[in-house]
């Protein structure tokens, strides 16, 4: 494994800015030839390295940075793990914890998914990012199952789950936590009761058990149990509310965990902590992430791939860095606002 191997995924070098000195914003005005020499408004004191690397290299980018963006991508190209089974290939790959293959899903005569492939490997966190409407949310009902694809299979630790009954689809759901869009909390039950749900409806832990599991679950999400396992979810910040929502979501020690927006709707500040709460996750359980989001700096800390969904396909799947790299327009505008 490389350091560049996403799967060690550094934010620092996850992070498009750094690595890719073409993600300077096009739109920006070209550097003035004064800046370019190192006298501009600024004094020369506050540029760092990389604020000087960057300016002196964008007068030599008239291509846009595309010639940039080949080099990186022929890197990343040697550096790949060629060992990574595709999700196309028929039948269950090896080593994957959770496999959509040529799925197709319509809605009243309206397809909205249409030949759908990726998978995800033990321990990875794919991101699945898209415009609003482009199927994310209906991606993860499949994987739990409450969706059944209308052609193609969804395989869940190489199990196919579209002819599973009832209780058997109960229980497969039972390795999965989900973090619902908005926190999704029981409004009238106190944290301690929202959390030790799960543990009531598949265990038969007696109390005390179950009082360990809750404290350590809201300690693994940084918050206080003495204080706010009375609380009401009302009393919480949207913050808080999210933590609670994870912690809940890990009480029965998943090892899958499926996010919906984790982060939308919360401050830059709050959705920093509830990325890198998702990165520690990821790194110390070991689980097997898949992330709905279309916030794309948290995507970009925290994905070891990204598919991006358009108008029904997956138009891009790729690491973070190769996707930073793209010549696609699209990918470039989707990206464009990061
Ligand atoms: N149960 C449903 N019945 C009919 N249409 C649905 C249903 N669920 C989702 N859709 C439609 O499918 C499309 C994708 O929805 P969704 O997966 O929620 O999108 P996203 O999460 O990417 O914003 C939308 O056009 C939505 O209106
Ligand atoms: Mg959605």
């Amino acid at each position: 494994m490389s350091a560049g191997d996403p799967r060690v995924s550094d934010p620092q070098l996850a992070d498009p800015a750094r690595s890719d000195p073409s993600q300077a914003d096009p739109r920006a005005p070209a550097p003035t030839p004064s800046a370019s020499t190192g006298a501009s408004a600024f004094p020369a004191s506050d540029a760092t390295p990389g604020d000087r690397a960057r300016e002196s290299a964008a007068p030599t980018l008239p291509d846009g940075g595309r010639r940039v963006r080949a080099a990186i991508r022929r890197a990343l190209a040697d550096d790949r793990d060629d060992e990574r089974p595709d999700a196309a290939d028929p039948g269950p790959a090896e080593g994957a914890v959770i496999e959509l293959e040529h799925v197709h899903l319509g809605f009243d005569g309206r397809t909205i998914l249409d030949d759908i492939s990726f998978l995800a490997m033990k321990g990875e966190t794919i991101a699945v990012v898209g415009e609003s409407g482009t199927g994310k949310s209906t991606t993860l009902k499949l994987i739990l199952r409450l969706l059944v694809p209308d052609r193609g299979c969804v395989y869940v630790h190489g199990r196919e789950i579209g002819g599973l009954s009832f209780e058997e689809a109960l229980e497969v759901r039972q390795q999965m936590g989900m973090v619902f869009q908005g926190a999704a909390l029981f409004d009238s039950m106190s944290v301690y009761e929202n959390v030790a749900y799960p543990l009531r409806e598949h265990t038969d832990y007696e109390e005390e058990e179950i009082e360990r599991r809750v404290r350590e679950k809201l300690a693994f999400v940084d918050l206080d149990p003495d204080v706010v396992m009375p609380q009401l979810p009302s009393a919480l910040s949207g913050g808080m509310r999210k933590r609670v929502g994870i912690a809940r979501a890990i009480a029965n020690d998943p090892r899958i965990m499926l996010y919906d927006e984790p982060t939308s709707g919360l401050d830059p500040l709050t959705t920093g902590t509830i990325t890198r709460l998702i990165l520690k996750l990821q790194r110390e359980l070991g689980v097997t992430s898949i992330v709905v989001s279309h916030d794309i700096r948290s995507v970009f800390r925290m994905a070891s791939y990204v598919a991006l969904l358009y108008e029904k396909q997956i138009r891009f799947f790729g690491t973070p860095e190769e996707m930073a790299a793209s010549d696609d327009r699209y990918i470039q505008d989707f990206l464009g606002g990061f």
